[in-house]
């Protein structure tokens, strides 16, 4: 079995695409065990809740440095004995020092296809470009922001008539569907980390693209 934990700060709907997944049996050996939030009024805590998962609430306003929020998260997760944790909304920088002792065992999710669009507000600095295609990519963490190597992504076609809600509606479902893709391969060892690279399906690890039908 692998014992997941799942990072949120907000909505939780990624989170809740895992939850359904496991419920399915498509998370493989994977088993959520620990949902931590850095914000108390996180609506993915109650999703959490509903679904039995234990919760840990550590705001990063408690603590006087980076590092010192990020050592108390790192307790945690030891505590919850974690074997992969998984950031879906979770919106706080992670110390270096904290993405090391998790590298190779930490996944996240972010809507953009990397290496473009890093960071905040990606929707809008897609259409300010004029991208023919956008999505979502789910990639390992490393040290630096949104630059770990891309696991999957999803991939759509941009329509003259979208704006950055119609951008986040149309992607938040493809996030649902490459996010419990990657932490089954994950979970099954199809997907696996060492000595600083990944390997999928006992390959050096390339990105994995599904084309979305703008429809
Ligand atoms: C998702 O769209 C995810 O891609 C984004 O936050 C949202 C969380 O939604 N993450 C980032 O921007 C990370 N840089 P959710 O709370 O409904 O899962």
């Amino acid at each position: 079995m692998k014992r997941i934990a799942v990072l949120v700060s907000g909505s939780g709907s990624n989170l809740q695409a895992l939850i359904d997944a496991e419920l399915q049996g498509q998370l493989g050996k994977g088993k959520i065990v620990g949902v931590l939030s850095n914000k108390a009024n996180a609506y993915a805590l109650t999703r959490a809740q509903q679904a039995n998962i234990d919760t840990a609430i550590i705001s990063h306003k408690n603590f006087p440095t980076r590092e010192s929020f990020d050592q108390q998260m790192h307790q945690q997760l030891l505590d919850w004995d974690v074997d992969l944790v998984v950031l879906a909304g979770f919106m706080r920088i992670l110390s270096s020092d904290f993405v090391s002792q998790w590298q190779g065992r930490m996944l996240n999710i972010h809507p953009s296809l990397l290496p473009h669009y890093k960071g905040m507000h990606t929707h809008q600095r897609v259409l300010n470009t004029g991208d023919r295609f956008h999505g979502c990519t789910v990639h390992f963490v490393t040290a630096e922001l949104d630059a770990g190597q891309a696991i999957i992504q999803a991939v759509l076609e941009v329509r003259h008539s979208d704006t950055a809600e119609s951008l986040a509606t149309r992607i938040h479902p493809l996030e649902h569907q490459i996010y419990p893709q990657a932490v089954q391969w994950f979970c099954n060892e199809q997907l696996i980390w060492c000595e600083n690279q990944a390997y999928f399906q006992n390959k050096p690890l390339q990105v994995q693209q599904i084309f979305c039908s703008s429809d």
